[in-house]
């Protein structure tokens, strides 16, 4: 009885251990994987789609939001780009802008906080999926998923969803593609000392951690 155990117990493990081996290392990998993408191919308005991410309290503001976009364009310097970052937030529309270096690939954010963002390949020929870090005393990290027009294919979604378990991040919480999209001419505010605020509020952090939890309680 003992001998019959183990014998079962070894199998298990043993196709365990080949599952493992096999298809989830090497595409996680692959998923994982930054493409190279041109400043040329970053230029223009992307519509957010949907995305996870471990700050806390984002997953009730994106809850919350109904509608962002961003548009990128060149400024004076050829390694910086400009962009304005639009979002509804309960009805109301606002707007950030704020300059990002743009070299090899690469987004980065140096001051007033460390952002690094590289692009991650996507199965929809017109998105844009980005997986953007956050260096600080905490680190957090964001999968976000853009596309030119204003909805995915489900195979794109598909993809991002497997992007998140690599990451072992929560699943995307995507807009509703419904939506009504914020207009074009809102002045926008300088945005990084916006959003460092926010990153700056760590006293917020476990109530944001409990809206969280909450939000992905009642609306999943
Ligand atoms: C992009 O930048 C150029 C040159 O600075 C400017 O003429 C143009 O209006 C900008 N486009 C947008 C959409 O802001
Ligand atoms: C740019 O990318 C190349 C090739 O991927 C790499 O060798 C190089 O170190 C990168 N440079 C910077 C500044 O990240
Ligand atoms: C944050 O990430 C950086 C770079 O990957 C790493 O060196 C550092 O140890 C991390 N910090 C924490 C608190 O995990």
């Amino acid at each position: 009885m003992k001998m019959k155990c183990a014998a079962a117990a070894a199998v298990v493990l043993l196709s365990l251990f080949s599952l493992g081996l096999s298809a989830p290392l090497s595409s996680c990998d692959d998923l994982l994987k930054p493409i190279t993408i041109s400043k040329e191919e970053m230029l223009g308005r992307w519509y957010y789609i949907g995305g996870s991410s471990d700050i806390p309290g984002s997953r009730s503001l994106a809850y919350l939001m109904t509608d962002s976009w961003l548009d990128l364009n060149v400024t004076s310097r050829s390694n910086v780009l400009n962009i304005v970052q639009s979002q509804r937030i309960f009805g109301t529309c606002f707007s950030l802008a704020y300059d990002v270096i743009f070299e090899n690939s690469t987004m980065l954010i140096e001051q007033p906080f460390y952002l690094k963002e590289v692009y991650l390949s996507t199965e929809c020929a017109d998105c844009l999926v980005a997986k953007e870090d956050i260096i600080s005393a905490t680190n957090f990290t964001s999968l976000l998923i853009f596309s030119r027009s204003r909805s995915i294919s489900p195979a794109a979604l598909e993809l991002l969803k497997k992007q998140a378990e690599c990451l072992q991040m929560p699943t995307p919480i995507m807009l509703n593609s419904d939506n009504e999209i914020c207009p074009d001419d809102i002045t926008p505010s300088e945005g990084l000392s916006a959003i460092n605020s926010v990153l700056q509020a760590k006293m917020g952090f476990r109530v944001g951690k409990f809206l969280d939890s909450l939000f992905d309680m009642f609306i999943n």
